[in-house]
This record gives structure tokens, sequence and C-alpha cells, in this order.
């Protein structure tokens, strides 16, 4: 017999099962309990609960651990490519030499997109932002390409994954070209899947562009730092989407939707124009963070603070470095790395700070690095997107395997009007 919570509601006891995790994670199952007691939980923003049982990425809040398939992230940054990873996340494990061939290979078979979609992007207004693009263009390849039928065979799904993993990275880089009026550059079979992608954003018929590894490196540690993250906000909604049993472009789309808000992966442009904003204000993050602290003020310092993390953010750790590495490389100097690094160091010794457990996440320094590698400040949000589709994939995979999978539906309290009557037009003055 397993550990079980003991309830007690209006002196009646119940029982619920304990289910641990294989890190020792322990939730209250309450799947019967509307069923049993005729209550549900309330539980705003879900902070509390646990909408699945996952096997793709653990994380420790507490302790600052973030492992893909039971691999620290801190070593697929150091050891790994994207591509590597994303396989790693999908599959359950690291693929053979045979397997990331075959893999890289299908990648770059399905890396072009379809050329009657180019009207797509061509009629966009100039100014649209990328991210409304992009997920419009993810939805619309349901009507280019087939839709993945229940019981598919092992070879067309990993197809359909290959044709997203590798398409959204050439739309992203269309829609750059697009946007200014430039002509746009085909994927190359002899380039990686990151080399690939700065190759189609920077090459140009007047100025080739110059594939510099390291930055190819700081790219690939970019994608792997935020290619899953377990349930956080855009991968819940894909799994929420998806479990409607829409296809898979509509809830990957979903995903890319929720991922656009200044709270989740709209922090990385956030933060740049926060440390703009500061720079142009003479350089003192004083009094953003007095702001920040004001309970009377809605302002946050973008970039600090996360649902899990109570800690340093493990992924932010890493950028920081790669600030330092890809500048040093490129022999440059970003005022707005001092500015960053003058607000963390302010911040982390402030009690409100310490108290709300707030450090900085992934998003407070990865754009210092987008910024050096030359990716435009609304292209920020675009960036996280690419890198987070092997985790919303194997997520939603994970999800239709799911034996105890169930349409997601959560319930509400309710505390609007009573019962009351229809008014007539007539009663409320409307001219008869
Ligand atoms: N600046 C100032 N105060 C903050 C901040 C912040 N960045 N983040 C949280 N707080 C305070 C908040 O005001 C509240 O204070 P009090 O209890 O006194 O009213 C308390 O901390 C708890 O806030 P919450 O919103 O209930 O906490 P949460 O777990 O929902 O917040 C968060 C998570 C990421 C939405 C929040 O920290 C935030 O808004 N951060 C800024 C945006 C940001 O950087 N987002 C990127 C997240 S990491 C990338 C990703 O996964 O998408």
């Amino acid at each position: 017999m397993g550990k079980i919570a003991k309830l007690v509601i209006d002196g009646k006891t119940y029982e619920l099962p304990i289910v641990t995790g294989t890190e020792g994670e322990r939730a209250i199952d309450i799947s019967n309990l509307r069923k049993e007691t005729g209550l549900i939980t309330l539980d705003p923003g879900y902070a509390n609960t646990g909408s699945c049982e996952s096997s793709i990425t653990f994380m420790d809040g507490e302790k600052g651990i973030l492992r893909y398939r039971g691999i620290p992230v801190e070593q697929l940054a150091e050891y790994s490519t994207f591509v590597e990873t994303a396989y790693l996340l999908i599959n359950g494990d690291l693929p053979s030499a045979k397997e990331l061939n075959r893999f890289s290979v299908m990648l770059n078979d399905h890396s072009l997109v379809h050329e009657d979609m180019r009207a797509f992007f061509e009629n966009f207004p100039r100014r649209a932002h990328p991210m409304g693009i992009l997920s419009s263009m993810v939805n619309a390849m349901r009507a280019f390409y087939p839709e993945l039928p229940e019981r598919s065979d092992e070879e067309e799904i990993n197809i359909t994954f290959a044709r997203l993993l590798s398409k959204v990275r050439t739309m992203a880089a269309i829609s750059y070209k697009i946007s200014r009026g430039h002509k746009v550059v085909y994927p190359r079979h002899n380039l990686s899947y990151c080399a690939n992608f700065l190759n189609m954003m920077f090459d140009s018929p007047v100025r080739p562009y110059i594939i510099d590894q390291d930055l190819v490196q700081a790219l690939e540690v970019f994608w792997i730092l935020h290619a899953d993250h377990e349930q956080n906000c855009s991968t819940a909604a894909v799994r929420l989407v998806g479990s409607a049993r829409v296809n898979l472009y509509a809830a990957i789309s979903a995903g890319i939707c929720a991922l656009w808000g200044p709270l989740h992966g709209g922090a990385n442009q956030a933060v740049i124009e926060m440390l703009q904003e500061i720079y142009e204000s003479g350089g003192d993050p004083a009094p953003f963070i007095a702001k920040a602290r004001d309970p009377n003020d809605p302002f946050r310092l973008m970039g600090f603070g996360h649902r899990v993390y109570k800690t340093y953010d493990p992924r932010a750790l890493i950028m920081k470095k790669m600030c330092d590495k890809v500048l040093k490389k490129l022999k440059r100097h970003d005022p707005l790395l001092d500015i960053a690094k003058k607000l963390e160091e302010v911040a982390i010794k402030d009690p409100y700070f310490i108290d709300h457990n707030l450090y900085p996440n992934v998003d407070f320094y990865s754009g210092i690095v987008l910024r050096a590698i030359g990716i435009p400040l609304n292209m920020f949000t675009v960036m996280f997107a690419i890198g987070r589709l092997p985790g919303w994939i194997s997520q939603w995979k994970e999800s239709l395997d799911d034996p105890h999978w169930k349409l997601h539906r959560p319930r509400q309290v309710y505390i609007g009007p009573k019962k009351r009557d229809y008014i007539s037009k007539k009663e409320r003055g409307f001219p008869v």
C-alpha cells in the first residue's frame, strides 16, 4: 500500500494517494476528489497543481537544478549541440552517430518552406511583430502539410517533427528578411542547423556573411538552454490545446502565442528595453529597483523572478558567462551588460528581492548575447520560440502516449450573481 494523505471534510475522512516521482517529489493525487467529496480544489495560476506525470525535464527550484531526460543542462551546454539535445528531448536518449546523422539529414531535407507561403509573409504589414507572424505561419502549415493522423507510423511522426523544427527556423529568417525588404536567403545543405540560421538571417548578395564558429556556439548554447522547461505557460498551452486532439501545428501555434507575453518569453525583449531605459536615464539602476519594490507601482524588474526557481536560475549563470565570452571574442563592449551586472549586484543584496526570492532568470542576460550575435530586438522572443520547439514537441508527444490522458478542462468557483430573470428591452427603456 502506497502512502496516503487524509482529508477531513465535515467530519468525514477521505484518503488520497500520494504519488512520488523519481527525484522524490511528492504529490497528492486528487483525480477522484470531486467524485468522492463533491469538492474541487482552487489553485489560481496552477502554482500547486501538477497537470501530468512527465519523464522529460526535471527542475528543482530551490536548488537551481535543470535536467533534460536526466542530463544536467550544464553538461548539455558544454558538450552537446541543439540538434542532439532536440533528439534527446523528443526520443528520450542521446542518439548514436547513425541516429544523429539520420536526424540531421531529415532536418536538412525538410528545411525549405513551401513557395506559396511566401505570399503570406509578404502581405503582413512591415511593422507586424514577428511573434504574431510566426504563430500565424505555423498554424497555416496545416494547410500546406499533412496532419499527423492518429496511429501514424514512426517515420511519419519523425518527418512531422523534423518539418516543424527545420521550417520554423527557416520561416523566422524569412520573416526577418522580408521585414527589411531584403532578398530571402535559402537554407544550405552543408551548414549546421545553427550556422544555417545565422546565414539565412545575415547573408546578403552585397555582403556575404562570414560564419563565426564562436557565434554559432553561442547560439547552440542559447537554444539548448531554452529547449524545455517542464510545464511552463507555453508548454502548458501546447498540452491544453493539444488535449482537444487538435493538429500539432495548431497546438504549437498556441504555444508561440503564450510565449509572446512579457511575463514569459517576451521578457527577453523587455529586459533589453528596461536596460536601455536605465542607460538613457544616466545608468543608475537604483530608481528602477525602488519602483520594483513599491507595492503601489505595477513595475517589475524584467528578467528577475521565476515561478519555480527560488534561487539563481541555472540557465542565467551560463548565459552570464556567455555574455563575457561572446563580447570578448567580438572585442566589443556593451554598456547594457555593465548596467545588467550593476543592477544584479544591487538587487540581490536588497531585502525586498531576498525576501521574495527574486534572482536573475534566463532572460536577464540572454538578450545581451542575442544583441552581440546581431539579432534585432523584436526577434528575441522568436529566438526563444525556435529553442523551445523540441520541448513543445516532446511534451505534446508524451501527452499523446499518456495512458491517463484526458481533455484539459479546469473547473472554477463561480462568484457571479445568483439566478435572476431577464429584463425585457421595454423595461430597460429601449425605444419600441
Ligand atoms: N520584480 C519585482 N517584484 C516581483 C518580481 C519582479 N520581477 N517578480 C515577482 N515579484 C514579486 C511580486 O510583486 C509579488 O510580491 P508580493 O507578494 O509582495 O505581492 C511576489 O514577488 C510574487 O509574485 P508573483 O507574480 O505571484 O510570482 P510568480 O511566481 O507568479 O512570478 C514571474 C513569476 C516570472 C511572472 C515574475 O517573477 C515576473 O513577473 N518576473 C518578471 C518577468 C520575467 O522576467 N519573466 C520571465 C520568466 S523566466 C522565462 C520563462 O520561463 O518564460
